[in-house]
């Protein structure tokens, strides 16, 4: 059962049963309020919630349970509603719960059978609302696809990026030891981190074939600060907003857009500044083909200390091992199921040492355009 503790609003105009019922109750850990009017008992729900409803149906001669029913229904939904009374009629029973109560029992109510009516009902009720609650990573998923599906609006050849490089910064996260709040943010800014890109003045050079100018070149250099900029300045967003301006600044100071250095950088800034490079080299973009695994570790292991930080690196190569040629097949994946490639054009794409880009020189980055 939930520790917190249940609270009861107890209605009854019999005073003796009212505060003998309540002390039982209490006795048994729930927290009681008692009423001996209905009118009181309104004002009370008014006041404040409650889990559970308990309440007489007549009052002075009058069956006035149905108003405490009516406004607890109204009032505090969230509450579960058990009738109870002297003079049950079956007519009555059924008409209290299409009303909405849980229970309607017979007095004298037995404490015992009161007490576990009410725990089982708010265990429920909670266990429900629980379901019902949007969790971190229901957000997450949701803000994921948001984001994504209106990065790939403007370069489809990205479909699938941010859920991808989310996937690989948690895993190099737990590996490195980042605690839960970093690497959640972590997972935020790895879905978000090109969403400056939207922004730039001229999205055309994009989805380009060939290299950028030198002017296109600087335009998109500055997708990083744009998108922090953009993702807004909610107090839980800064850590987020600082990796996303971060994911294109290398280890050796020779990223942007500021070149910072080495710890400079934050760790998982420079987790990112990584996969988003892998990610990138192992995708068919309009201007390259894919990489292979051999010339994709070849190419990591040569920035060990250079591009990226060394055990940043050793971490992600010892992942690249086991699961290698899994994650430099899944952009393809992504893309078939996007629609943007068929298995039939993967064929046909040149391998990357026929058509792809030159091999990279050690300290030299291919600078994909659209990350
Ligand atoms: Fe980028």
């Amino acid at each position: 059962m939930d520790q917190t503790q249940i609270s009861v609003l107890l209605v009854d105009d019999e005073i003796g049963t009212l505060e003998l019922m309540g002390t039982l109750l209490e006795r048994q850990g729930f927290g009681v309020t008692l009423a001996r009017q209905t009118r009181e008992a309104i004002r009370l729900l008014a006041d404040r919630p409650f889990d559970a409803v308990v309440s007489d149906v007549v009052f002075d001669g009058s069956e006035e349970g149905g108003e405490v029913l009516a406004a607890c229904r109204s009032l505090r939904p969230d509450a579960v509603s058990i009738l109870m009374t002297g003079y049950p009629r079956i007519e009555g029973a059924v008409d209290a719960i299409k009303e909405g109560a849980l229970d309607y029992l017979q007095k004298p109510v037995d404490p015992i059978v009161l007490a576990a009516t009410i725990q089982r009902a708010v265990r429920e009720r909670r266990m429900a609302r629980r379901a019902d609650e949007l969790t971190f990573n229901d957000m997450v998923d949701i803000l994921s696809g948001l984001v994504s599906q209106t990065i790939e609006r403007v370069d489809p050849y990205t479909a699938g990026h941010g859920e991808r490089t989310r996937r690989y910064c948690r895993r190099i996260a737990t590996d490195l030891g980042l605690d839960q709040q970093t690497t959640q943010r972590l997972e935020l800014a790895a879905i978000a981190h090109d969403y400056g890109k939207i922004y730039l003045e001229d999205l055309s050079f994009l989805t380009k074939e060939g290299p950028l100018t030198p002017a296109e070149y600087k335009m998109v250099q500055r997708h990083p600060e744009v998108g922090a900029q953009r993702l807004g300045s909610h107090p839980q967003l800064t850590e987020v907003c600082r990796y996303v301006a971060e994911h294109h600044e290398k280890w050796d100071g020779s990223g942007y857009p500021l070149r910072l250095k080495g710890g400079q950088i934050s760790p998982a800034g420079r987790i990112l500044c990584l996969v988003e490079v892998f990610d990138s080299l192992s995708t068919k973009r309009s201007y390259k083909s894919p990489w292979k695994l051999d010339k994709t570790l070849d190419f990591f292991e040569a920035q060990s200390g250079r591009a990226f930080e060394p055990e940043v690196l050793d971490i992600f190569l010892r992942l690249l091992e086991r699961h290698g040629e899994e994650w430099l097949s899944a952009p393809q994946r992504d893309l078939e199921q996007a629609g943007i490639l068929t298995p039939r054009s993967a064929a046909a794409a040149p391998a990357a040492s026929e058509g792809g880009p030159a091999r990279p020189t050690p300290g030299r980055i291919p600078t994909p355009h659209g990350s």
